[in-house]
C-alpha cells in the first residue's frame, strides 16, 4: 500500500490537483450511454492491485434495464440504486475486460434473472441490497475469475449446497444481514481460497461442529449480530489460518475458550457486546499470536478474575471499556503478558486498578482509566509514586477521583502519594448485583460479590437462615466459590429472603445486600401496610435502648435513624441498615440522660418514630463487668476495628463490624461516624486505644 500511496501522491502533484490524497478521475472520451458518466477512475482489485479503470457510472438513474451501447473497453460498470430486476449476457456482450459490475440496491428477486454466463475478467460483483430470497445451485457459474461477491442485505433464507460452484478463486464473500438460520458447511467446499467471510446479521443461533472446516485459507471471519449463545469446542476447527474473528453483539454468556484454542494463528479477537458476566481463570490462555483483544460494551460484565489472561506473549493491546458494571479486576488477572503495551480500561465501574496488575505488565506504555469512579486511596497510590518505568495516562485531564470526599473531583495524577491513605477499606461496587432479584423455582443463581482493598479483603455471605458462609464452603443448596460468588442450585421458596455479602479487612468492612424473591414462593406483601404504632421502645438504660416492631413486609431498604437533641449545633444524625426480617434492634453507644428521636424507615412513605430518654448515670461506671465473655468480645472487636488518625485534629472515621455474628438481630454495622477528637475519648477512648 505504501508504494501505491506514494505513486498517487506523485500523480496528484503532476496534475496539479490539491494537496490532499483524494483520488481524481480523468476524462475518457468515448460515446457514453445517455445520462451516464464515462471517466477513467482509480480502481483497486480485491488484492489491492491498483488500476486506472475506464468506468461507466449510471448510478441513481431509475433505470429498469441496462443502458445500450456500453463502450467495449469498460472495466467498471456502476448501476447502483436503479430499478433493474434482470440482466442478460447479451446486454454485456463484448465487454471482455469488465472487472467490476455493481448492481447493488436494485430490484433483483432471483439470481435466475442474473443471466451472466461468461464474464471471464469479472473480479467483483455487487448484488447487495436487492431482494434475493434464495440462491440455487451454481448461481454464479461462468464467472471463473470472481474474487469478491457481495450478497449482503438481501432476504436470503435458503442457499443450495452447491451454490458457489465454479468460484474457486473467490477471496471475499459477504452474506451478512440476510435471513439465514443455519450456516451450511457444504457451501464452502467450492471456495478453497476464501479469505474473508462476513456472515453476521443473520438469525443463526448455533455454529455447528466443523462448520467452516473447508475454509483453510480463511483469514477473517465476522459472526457479528447473530443469536449465538455458545460456541462448541469443535465449531471453529479447521480454520488454520484465521487471524481475525468477531463475535460482536451475540448472546454468548461465557468466553468460548475451547473453540478459540482451535485457532492457532488468531491475532484479533472481538467479543464486544456479549452478556458475559465473568472473565474467568484460563479464559484466554496460550494464544500465542493474539495481538489485540476487545471486551467492550458488555452490560453484564462484573469481574476479570485471577489468571483470566495468561501466557499471551504477543498481546499488545487490551481494550476493556464501556462496561457499566465492571468493578473488579483481580490484582493477578494478567499473567505472562510480556508484550502488552496498551491497556484501555476507561468508562467502566472500576474504583481502582491494583498496583500489582500494573507491575505484572513489563511492557506497559499507556493506560486509560478515565470515566471510572476512582477511589483515590492506597490502591491507586502507585500513580503518584516515583515509578521506575512511568506509564503514560491517556486523557489524564479527565481522570478524576470520585472518592474520598476530600479528594473528589481532583485529577488522579495530581494527587500526591502522601495525600492518599496507605491502607484502604473494602468496597463492594453497587453495580455488582442488584438489591432485588426475582427468580423462578428451580433456577440456578449466581451472585458475584467482589471487593478490592488493601490489605486484600476476605469475603463471606450471610444467608436468610442467619448462617455465615465463607468461600469454598457449602450449605444446603448454597455454595460459595473461592472468588466470592454465592451459588444457589435449584432455588426453592425456602431460599427466598435477604442476603448480605460482607467484604472485610483489618481496616473495616463493606456490605451489600439483596432480597431474593422466588416466584411461586411466599409473596412479598406489596400493599403498603404501615408498621403503625407497633414500633416501640422495649427497654432503655443509660447507654442503650432496645427497640422492637412488627415487620409486616420484607423490604430490603429498611433503616433506622436516630438523633439526639442535646444542643442544636450538635445534631449528629446516625443511621444504620436493618436486615429484613429483623424485629428488634439494640441501639447502643447512646449518651446517658439524653433525649433521642429514633425513626424506623420501612419505605418511602412508611416511617415511624419514637422518642426516648436514656437513664442518667447514677454512679461512675468504669467498664461493664469484665466477665471473660465481655473481654473476649472486646478483643474480637479490637481485631476487627481500626480508626483513621485524627485528620487535622478534628475528625476521625470509625468503622464497626457486626458485634455478634451469631445473633443477626443485633447486627450493628458497618457504621461510619465522624467525630471530633475530643468526642473520641469520651465515647471510645477507654475501650479502644489508638491503633
Ligand atoms: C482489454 O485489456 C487488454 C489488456 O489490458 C487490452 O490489450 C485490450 O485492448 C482490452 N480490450 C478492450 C476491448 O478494451
Ligand atoms: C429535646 O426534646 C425534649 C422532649 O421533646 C424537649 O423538652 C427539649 O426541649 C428538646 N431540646 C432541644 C434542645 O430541642
Ligand atoms: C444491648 O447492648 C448493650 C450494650 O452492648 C448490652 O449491655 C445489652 O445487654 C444489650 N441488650 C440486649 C437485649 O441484647
Ligand atoms: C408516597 O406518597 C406520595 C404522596 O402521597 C405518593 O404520590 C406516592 O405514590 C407514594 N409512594 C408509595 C411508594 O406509596
Amino acid at each position: 500500500m505504501g508504494k501505491i500511496a506514494i505513486f498517487l501522491l506523485h500523480t496528484h502533484l503532476l496534475l496539479g490537483v490539491g494537496s490532499s490524497l483524494v483520488i481524481q478521475s480523468m476524462p475518457w472520451r468515448v460515446p457514453c450511454p445517455h445520462q451516464c458518466v464515462c471517466q477513467i477512475k482509480p480502481w483497486y482489485s480485491p488484492q489491492s492491485v491498483y488500476r486506472e479503470a475506464p468506468t461507466v457510472d449510471c448510478n441513481d438513474l431509475l433505470l429498469i434495464q441496462l443502458p445500450t451501447s456500453l463502450p467495449q473497453e469498460t472495466q467498471t460498470l456502476r448501476l447502483q440504486s436503479n430499478l433493474i430486476s434482470s440482466v442478460d449476457q447479451s446486454e454485456l456482450q463484448g465487454l471482455v475486460n469488465l472487472t467490476e459490475l455493481d448492481l447493488s440496491h436494485n430490484s433483483f428477486t432471483s439470481t435466475r434473472n442474473l443471466r451472466i454466463t461468461g464474464l471471464p475478467a469479472l473480479l467483483s460483483l455487487h448484488m447487495e441490497e436487492n431482494q434475493l430470497r434464495h440462491l440455487p445451485e451454481a448461481a454464479f457459474f461462468g464467472l471463473p475469475s470472481l474474487q469478491e461477491l457481495y450478497l449482503n442485505h438481501n432476504r436470503l433464507r435458503s442457499i443450495s449446497p452447491g451454490v458457489f460452484k465454479g468460484l474457486d478463486k473467490l477471496l471475499r464473500l459477504h452474506l451478512n444481514s440476510n435471513r439465514l438460520v443455519v450456516i451450511d458447511r457444504r457451501w464452502f467446499h467450492a471456495l478453497p481460497q476464501l479469505e474473508v467471510l462476513m456472515i453476521g446479521g443473520n438469525p443463526v443461533d448455533t455454529v455447528q461442529d466443523l462448520n467452516f472446516k473447508p475454509l483453510s485459507c480463511l483469514r477473517s471471519l465476522v459472526l457479528a449480530g447473530m443469536g449465538l449463545r455458545e460456541i462448541s469446542e469443535r465449531a471453529l476447527e479447521g480454520l488454520q489460518n484465521l487471524e481475525s474473528i468477531s463475535f460482536y453483539d451475540n448472546h454468548l454468556i461465557k468466553v468460548p475458550k475451547e473453540a478459540l484454542q482451535k485457532l492457532p494463528g488468531l491475532k484479533f479477537l472481538d467479543l464486544n457486546k456479549n452478556p458475559i458476566q465473568l472473565v474467568q481463570r484460563g479464559d484466554f490462555q496460550n494464544m500465542l499470536h493474539l495481538k489485540e483483544l476487545g471486551l467492550n460494551n458488555m452490560e453484564e460484565l462484573i469481574s476479570i478474575e485471577h489468571s483470566a489472561m495468561e501466557n499471551l506473549p504477543e498481546l499488545t493491546k487490551l481494550e476493556i471499556t464501556n462496561n457499566p458494571r465492571l468493578s473488579y479486576i483481580h490484582p493477578q488477572a494478567f499473567q505472562k503478558l510480556l508484550s502488552m503495551e496498551s491497556l484501555m480500561l476507561n468508562s467502566n465501574a472500576l474504583s481502582a486498578l491494583h498496583s500489582q496488575t500494573v507491575r505484572s505488565l513489563p511492557s506497559l506504555q499507556e493506560i486509560s482509566l478515565h470515566t471510572n469512579p476512582i477511589r483515590c486511596d492506597c490502591l491507586i497510590r502507585w500513580v503518584g509514586a516515583d515509578n521506575d518505568k512511568p506509564v503514560r495516562f491517556i486523557e489524564p485531564q479527565s481522570t478524576f477521583c470520585s472518592e474520598p470526599p476530600e479528594l473528589k473531583a481532583r485529577r488522579v495524577k495530581e494527587v500526591s502519594f502522601r495525600e492518599m491513605a496507605d491502607s484502604c477499606l473494602p468496597l463492594i461496587a453497587p453495580s455488582t448485583f442488584p438489591s432485588y432479584i426475582e427468580v423462578k423455582h428451580g433456577d440456578n443463581i449466581a451472585l458475584h460479590c467482589r471487593a478490592l482493598a488493601e490489605p486484600e479483603p476476605s469475603i463471606y455471605w450471610v444467608i436468610p437462615q442467619g448462617v455465615r458462609l465463607t468461600p469454598s464452603s457449602s450449605y444446603g443448596r448454597y455454595q460459595v466459590l473461592t472468588e466470592g460468588t454465592l451459588e444457589i442450585l435449584g432455588v426453592t421458596a425456602e431460599e427466598a429472603g435477604f442476603y448480605t455479602c460482607v467484604a472485610q479487612n483489618l481496616v473495616g468492612a463493606d456490605t451489600r445486600s439483596l432480597t431474593l424473591h422466588v416466584e411461586g414462593g411466599d409473596l412479598v406483601h406489596t400493599n403498603t401496610q404501615k408498621t403503625e404504632d407497633s414500633f416501640e421502645v422495649q427497654d432503655v438504660k443509660e447507654r442503650y435502648a432496645l427497640l422492637t416492631w412488627q415487620a409486616n413486609r420484607n423490604i430490603p431498604t429498611a433503616h433506622l435513624s436516630w438523633v439526639a437533641n442535646v444542643s442544636l449545633e450538635d445534631h449528629h444524625r446516625h443511621s444504620t441498615r436493618i436486615l429484613a426480617g429483623t424485629r428488634r434492634f439494640n441501639l447502643t453507644r447512646l449518651q446517658p440522660g439524653t433525649h433521642y428521636k429514633v425513626c424506623l424507615h420501612m419505605g418511602p412513605n412508611d416511617t415511624s418514630c419514637v422518642h426516648l430518654r436514656t437513664k442518667e448515670v447514677s454512679m461512675p461506671d468504669p467498664l461493664p463487668d469484665l466477665t471473660p465473655a465481655v473481654l473476649l468480645a472486646v478483643s474480637a472487636l479490637l481485631l476487627l476495628f481500626a480508626a483513621r488518625a485524627c485528620n487535622g485534629g478534628h475528625k476521625r472515621k470509625i468503622f464497626f463490624l457486626p458485634q455478634k455474628w451469631t445473633d443477626l438481630y443485633i447486627w450493628q454495622g458497618p457504621q461510619t461516624y465522624d467525630l471530633k477528637c475530643s468526642e473520641w475519648d469520651e465515647h471510645f477512648g477507654p475501650l479502644f486505644p489508638e491503633i
